[in-house]
């Protein structure tokens, strides 16, 4: 596998590319919204039950397999463009896969902080959370700019 090894394929997997973002991402920013009103639930057992079901079917049916799938076409994507030949010009892509690393990471916080909620444990203050709501928002900006405008 080396650079341009997708030939013909490329665009349709760059396409593939784009929709699974945008399934990663659309559970990206209703998931942080989930736990906002989980949170604000707790102390009401249907109110609970509720949400850590909404969370759960969220998680299982689109977040995870949506994030899965991003990064391996991504990582296909990347082969192809040279990132294992070591070509130049691809500073871009590294500081891109440092911020989704990053934005996986926030990932995998929201996802342990729906199971303490489930356990009735509310590890930030009500505006902490919804601050924490804000990052995807954020590393979708940064992300969309580094893939897009290759500013370096
Ligand atoms: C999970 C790891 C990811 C990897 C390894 C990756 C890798 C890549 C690569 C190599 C390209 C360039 C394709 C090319 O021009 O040859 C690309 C395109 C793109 N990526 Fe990703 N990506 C990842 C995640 C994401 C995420 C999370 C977003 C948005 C939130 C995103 C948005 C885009 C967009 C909009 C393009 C199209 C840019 C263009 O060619 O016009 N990617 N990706």
């Amino acid at each position: 596998m080396g650079i341009g090894f997708l030939g013909a394929a490329y665009l349709w997997v760059k396409a593939a590319h784009i929709i699974f973002v945008i399934f990663w991402m659309a559970g990206m920013f209703i998931f942080p919204r989930y736990l906002v009103h989980h949170q604000e639930g707790l102390g009401d057992p249907g109110e609970e039950a509720r949400w850590t079901l909404r969370e759960k079917k969220l998680r299982h049916i689109i977040l995870t397999p949506a994030m899965i799938a991003v990064w391996v076409i991504g990582l296909v994507l990347a082969v192809n463009a040279g990132l294992l030949a070591g070509i130049q010009g691809l500073a871009w892509l590294h500081a891109k896969l440092f911020v989704v690393f990053l934005l996986s990471g926030y990932h995998g916080w929201a996802i342990g902080y729906s199971k303490r909620l489930a356990k009735g444990v509310a590890g930030l203050s009500n505006r902490r959370l919804r601050m924490m709501n804000e990052v995807p928002a954020l590393a979708v900006t940064i992300i969309v700019i580094l893939a897009v405008v290759k500013p370096f």
